[in-house]
């Protein structure tokens, strides 16, 4: 079963070998490091199963203008999904259950920077 939860601390080290096995790479472990030591960070799910990490994706806030006003945004990165979760409707849990959780807090928008598709 999958449960779609805020990430807590003691996840973090579990969160950092899972971006960098989905990644291939560190740069988006640092990343995320490095938002939540400047205190950037506006909301991060964890998606588990049978309680073990299996996702995650992270919202910093960003400050946009449309038409010259402000609007209350975050950007979502990084998201990812332990490789041997993927495609398995994990991904898309973490990014609707993150889009209602930005809105009931009162986002307007969310920036996405990426594949279309994606
Ligand atoms: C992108 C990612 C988070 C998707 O997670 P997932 O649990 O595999 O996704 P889902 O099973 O919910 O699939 C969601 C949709 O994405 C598509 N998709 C998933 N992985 C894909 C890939 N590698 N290439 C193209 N499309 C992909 C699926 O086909 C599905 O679309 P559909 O419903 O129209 O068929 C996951 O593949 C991952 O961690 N990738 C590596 C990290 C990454 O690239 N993150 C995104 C940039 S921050």
């Amino acid at each position: 079963m999958i449960e779609i939860v805020e990430e807590a601390p003691h996840h973090h080290a579990v969160v950092a070998d899972l971006l960098r096995a989905a990644f291939g790479g560190g740069y988006e472990a640092e990343l995320v490091d490095r938002l939540r030591r400047e205190d950037l960070v506006a909301g991060a799910l964890v998606a588990l199963q049978d309680g073990e990490v299996v996702g995650h994706e992270m919202f910093s806030p960003r400050s946009v203008e449309v038409d010259g006003r402000p609007v209350n945004a975050v950007s979502l990165a990084p998201v990812a999904v332990r490789p041997d979760c993927q495609r398995r409707g994990i991904g898309s849990r973490l990014i609707r259950e993150g889009i209602e959780a930005m809105r009931s807090e009162g986002r307007a928008a969310i920036i996405v920077v990426g594949h279309p598709g994606y």
